[in-house]
């Protein structure tokens, strides 16, 4: 997912170009807004840490880029094209890394860090319904 700072940003494409230039296939892309129920369920893991209301208020403020990805190890790839979580850590050649803003916090001290990537094959089943919900 593009996170609403980088649609904002205009940076959806660049992301895009990236992740097919890394040889991974993209299979599916929308576009959304999040509502705060679509937010609870993808970040129910999150539930009751210490960022998640600033982390639900976040992904809800605008427009999200949602996409499937399909190749070899893609998850793994795929976060590793990411970068760290804070873009402060992200080495340079990642998308976190190259694409981070002067100041990364919002005034909720949630990191705007551009992307989001399921963690793994039971995360990825389980948020891709979310995105794509009502449809096949
Ligand atoms: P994501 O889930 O977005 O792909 O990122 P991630 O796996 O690298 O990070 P995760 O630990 O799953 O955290 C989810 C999102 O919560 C925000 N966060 N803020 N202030 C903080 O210390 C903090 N920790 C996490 C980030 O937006 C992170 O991407
Ligand atoms: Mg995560």
């Amino acid at each position: 997912m593009i996170k609403p700072d980088g649609v904002s940003r205009g940076l959806a494409d660049e992301v895009l170009v990236r992740v097919k230039k890394a040889g991974l296939k993209l299979i599916r892309q929308k576009e959304l807004t999040m509502t705060k129920e679509l937010a609870a369920d993808l970040y129910s893991p999150h539930l009751g840490k210490r960022f998640y209301p600033g982390l639900v208020k976040f992904i809800t403020s605008g427009p999200v880029t949602c996409c499937v990805v399909e190749g070899e190890d893609a998850i793994g790839r795929l976060r590793e094209l990411m970068g760290a979580t804070d873009p402060r850590k992200a080495l340079p050649g990642t998308i976190r890394g190259d694409l981070k803003e002067a100041n990364v916090l919002n005034p909720d001290g949630i990191i705007k860090n551009l992307v989001h990537g399921s963690d793994s094959p039971a995360s990825a089943k389980r948020e891709i319904p979310i995105f794509f919900k009502g449809e096949d």
